[in-house]
């Protein structure tokens, strides 16, 4: 049998489809083309660089990084009944996205579904959700091990949680635990958790150089959690490798990330600025998520590439899940404004299947629903969302999986990572950066009272007098 693929399908974004006023029209695609193939050969050159800024387009072929984790999974998955992913961002939303996407609904519960230890990303500091966690894992916790990831080492949540499990492991198990049961996922030779790693001897895998969080998902970051439970990470890479060939191609009209990100492009220059990404089929609703990140950080930017101020950009975008969403969020997305492009995720066939059953005697209302199956019911309801949507000349663009497997993943994966350098490139921003949200971050260590300068001549300390002068609750306006 043919190896499952994915496939862009973007008739329903042309004027001949949803109208001229918000169609796009064969020489506005054409005009596209042009702006948009000679990025596809900057972007392959780019690749190629030593010094790349696009690193993360060599991880499929990354053996390396691949036998790393091969070995530290064999190594340790015999003594694991639970996998605790600490980490946040790109380093927590990737391995949810691969775990809803590659293992069953019910993998945590049922044994039965399960071909390695159960998984939780733990990507928040709620106190609530963590003290729950941790009461359940009591009895289990000698047969855990934790992966905590952090590129920088330095971010809050991610440290605190490892500060919590460190003396948790300590406490109850004794000052070799940590050793035994800690694997750190960070950058290879600088921050502070791999001084930590080095000081107090933990087990490390590699965040490669200049591979920024939320495009690390292919390399250890991912890869690891997605190995201890058995989803395939060859195929995974494999597929992520056959996109990769596929989204060089200088070719526009053959390659999907350049018409992809064309597309997104044209229809932000005229005002459709919210991009909503609706699966059909739940396995994918957390690659909706990890593709929210991607988009939100990679194009949210008020500079160029050189630097300058410039109009701020950035789509927003949106998840939707199909079908559960059409009575939530459709009615806004028909009759609301036209400033929306919508990208479905609609798979051929599923990884599980069930049959309704006969319809009731008394009336004839359900025969329509009568020894169905639910994938049928699931995909006609995508297309008549998709229909409904080009009535009211909503542009759609469908990303069509034969089957959802780790190949097919793998290629989704590249796809939306280039889709998110060609958009980067055509708003002439770098998508690779983050400093909006630094500042957060930096924000939060003066809030905890961290000691010494947050700049030249400003202490963390007068930073956090300066933050609490703008958050303080004023009575005066609490009602
Ligand atoms: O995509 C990104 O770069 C961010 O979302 C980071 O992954 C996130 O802030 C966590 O950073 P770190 O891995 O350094 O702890």
């Amino acid at each position: 049998m043919a190896q499952p693929q994915i496939k862009l399908y973007y008739k329903n974004v042309f004027a001949d489809v949803i109208g001229d006023e918000h169609g796009i029209t064969t020489n506005q695609f054409d005009d596209l083309a042009v702006l948009t193939s000679p990025l596809i050969a900057r972007l392959n050159k780019q690749k190629e660089e030593e010094d790349s800024s696009t690193p993360y387009r060599k991880l499929p072929l990354r053996k390396d990084i691949r036998d790393d984790v091969k070995d530290m999974a064999a190594d340790v998955k015999a003594d694991c009944d639970t996998l605790v992913v600490l980490g946040i961002g790109g380093s927590a939303l990737g391995n949810i996205a691969l775990q809803t996407a590659l293992n069953p609904f019910m993998y945590n519960i049922d044994d039965k579904q399960r071909s390695g230890p159960r998984l939780f990303v733990l990507d928040n500091v709620d106190p609530a959700q963590l003290a729950s966690f941790f009461d359940w894992l009591e009895d289990g916790l000698g047969r855990t091990i934790f992966n905590v990831i952090s590129k920088s080492g330095r971010t809050s949540e991610t440290a605190a949680q490892l500060l919590y499990v460190r003396k948790l492991l300590t406490d109850k198990l004794g000052p070799d635990a940590c050793k035994k049961q800690i694997i750190a996922t960070t950058d290879e030779k600088a921050g502070t958790l791999r001084t930590i790693v080095q000081k107090e001897g933990y087990r490390s895998l590699i965040v490669p150089d200049r591979v920024g969080g939320r495009f690390s998902v292919l390399s250890a970051v991912g890869l690891f959690s997605a190995e201890m439970c058995g989803i395939d990470i060859d195929a995974l890479l494999a597929g992520a490798a056959d996109m990769d060939a596929k989204v060089s191609c200088e070719n526009f009209k053959k390659n999907p990330a350049a018409i992809n990100a064309a597309i997104n492009f044209h229809f932000y220059t005229r005002g459709k600025k919210t991009s909503v990404m609706m699966p059909y089929s739940n396995a994918l609703k957390d690659m909706a998520d990890w593709y929210r990140q991607l988009w939100a950080e990679s194009l949210g930017k008020s500079t160029d590439v050189k630097g300058n101020r410039i109009e701020r950009i950035g789509p927003t975008p949106i998840r939707a899940l199909g079908a559960t969403d059409q009575h939530s969020q459709v009615q806004l997305y028909r009759e609301g404004p036209n400033d929306k492009l919508f990208t479905f995720l609609k798979v051929k066939e599923f990884n599980g299947e069930i049959e309704t059953g006969p319809a009731p005697r008394c009336t004839s209302d359900l025969d329509f629903l009568a020894n169905i199956k639910m994938s049928t019911l699931l995909n006609n309801e995508k297309l008549a969302t998709e229909y409904a949507l080009l009535q009211d000349r909503r542009p759609c663009l469908t990303i069509l999986f034969d089957k959802v497997d780790a190949y097919t993943v793998g290629q989704f994966i590249c796809l939306f990572e280039v889709t998110t350098s060609f958009a980067g490139a055509l708003f002439n921003i770098n998508p690779y950066d983050q400093p909006a949200v630094e500042l957060g971050k930096e924000a939060t260590f003066a809030l905890m009272h961290k000691p010494g300068e947050y700049k030249k001549g400003w202490t963390y300390r007068d930073f956090a007098d300066e933050i609490r002068s703008r958050t303080d609750i004023d009575e005066e306006f609490l009602v």
